[in-house]
């Protein structure tokens, strides 16, 4: 695969969540402007990426067309519309003959449509997994791998097969990221059945990929699927799912509609001091150090000795507590580090209410349902 093109988990918007098949290519140049304009590229967001039902049929050589009614100008024209802009255009197919929305899949053209979308300008493709009877997916990721190699052009691959052959397994040399799990829907902790599949609630999903952490690291991440901040959670939902997300390493690409996202949504998506827990260098994913009842604490090593600490209460009460920093030392495996609490005093900044304090005093938690707390960590110095 491409080195260098996700050091960090990839960040950028997808059409899928919110639009589903009715997309158009309006829509995408519309998306690319809002992303400029809102400040979404300004916070770090940078791929604009196309989902199922862009697909027209193969032409008589077998290369593949966009929808002509949909997308008139082409891939190409959209492409060039969105890096006028700075930004980089995704694009979806799927290992079988078959997308999951009944498109034309790349099996048996994988390196045509790897030269097809290399020359439309593609910076990034997911590649999904239905209609794959038969199929080894180590075999047939790797066949995608090697046909985007030779087709030259630096293009991230996102691995979408839903954790069912365990990518964490093989998919780090093969792939930039690796779904965990089914697809995410709108909920707190719910899983909704939609026929032959299900999907999940933020919580759902978050517990599956608990044990996914150490399979973490620049280059190689848990994709813990596309946001669904602005979708329809409550406020709480939407800060405590990006929290989440960001504390996880998770690739952060938003999923609702840009053009008309409220300025409370539109905070969420640009914290900047969120983002960069999940842009840190360092790569470790969060760990769980602690459940009490519906409050959990997690943990995220970050770069330069900091750390970032999520207060979580998943409940449906509110919660108050007094958390005393110096009963609960930091300490995480992957990355070997310990924070020593009782010597060196930190310094904590509340990344969505902007309070600072420090660690010498237990803290004061107050904490609706569903909602957090989110901090991060500086040595004090001199400690
Ligand atoms: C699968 C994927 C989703 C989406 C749809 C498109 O369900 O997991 O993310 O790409 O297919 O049909």
């Amino acid at each position: 695969k491409f080195e260098g093109l996700a050091d960090t988990p990839q960040m950028g918007w997808n059409s899928w969540n919110k639009f589903g098949c009715e997309i158009n290519e309006q829509l995408i140049r519309e998306t690319a402007d809002a992303m400029v304009k809102l400040g979404m590229k300004d916070a770090g967001y940078q791929y604009v990426n196309i989902d199922d039902c862009w697909h027209g049929q193969r032409d008589k050589d077998g290369t593949i067309q966009a929808d002509p009614v949909r997308f008139p100008s082409g891939i190409k024209a959209l492409a060039d519309y969105v890096h006028a802009r700075g930004l980089k255009l995704g694009l979806y197919s799927d290992a079988g003959a078959t997308t999951c929305g009944g498109r034309p899949g790349s099996r048996g053209h994988e390196y045509q449509d790897a030269r097809t979308y290399a020359a439309w300008g593609v910076d990034y493709v997911k590649y999904d997994w239905c209609d794959t009877k038969g199929l080894n997916a180590e075999g047939a990721y790797t066949t995608m791998r090697d046909a985007l190699r030779a087709a030259g052009r630096p293009i991230l691959l996102s691995i979408c097969e839903w954790g069912d052959n365990k990518p964490w397994d093989w998919a780090p040399n093969v792939g930039h990221s690796w779904r965990t799990t089914g697809d995410i829907y709108a909920c707190w902790d719910c899983e909704v059945s939609l026929g032959s599949w299900s999907t999940f609630g933020v919580m759902k999903i978050v517990d599956k990929s608990l044990a996914l952490r150490k399979y973490a690291g620049p280059g190689h991440w848990n994709d813990l699927d596309m946001l669904e901040v602005g979708n329809g959670l409550t406020p709480e939902e939407d800060r405590s799912h990006f929290s989440l997300w960001a504390m996880l390493a998770s690739p952060l690409i938003s999923g609702n509609d840009l053009r008309k996202m409220p300025e409370a949504v539109r905070k969420v998506l640009t914290n900047k001091d969120v983002i960069a827990v999940n842009q840190d260098k360092l790569g470790v994913q969060a760990l769980r150090m602690l459940t009490d009842g519906p409050l959990e604490v997690w943990i995220k090593p970050l770069a330069g000795n900091d750390w970032a600490v999520l207060f979580l209460n998943r409940g449906e009460q509110a919660l108050e507590r007094s958390y005393d920093w110096h009963k609960q030392p930091l300490s995480d495996d992957l990355s070997k580090r310990s924070a020593d609490l009782k010597k060196a005093a930190y310094r904590w900044t509340d990344l969505w209410q902007l309070k600072t304090g420090d660690t010498a005093k237990p803290l004061t938690l107050k904490l609706a349902p569903h909602s957090v707390t989110m901090l991060r960590l500086t040595p004090r110095e001199g400690t």
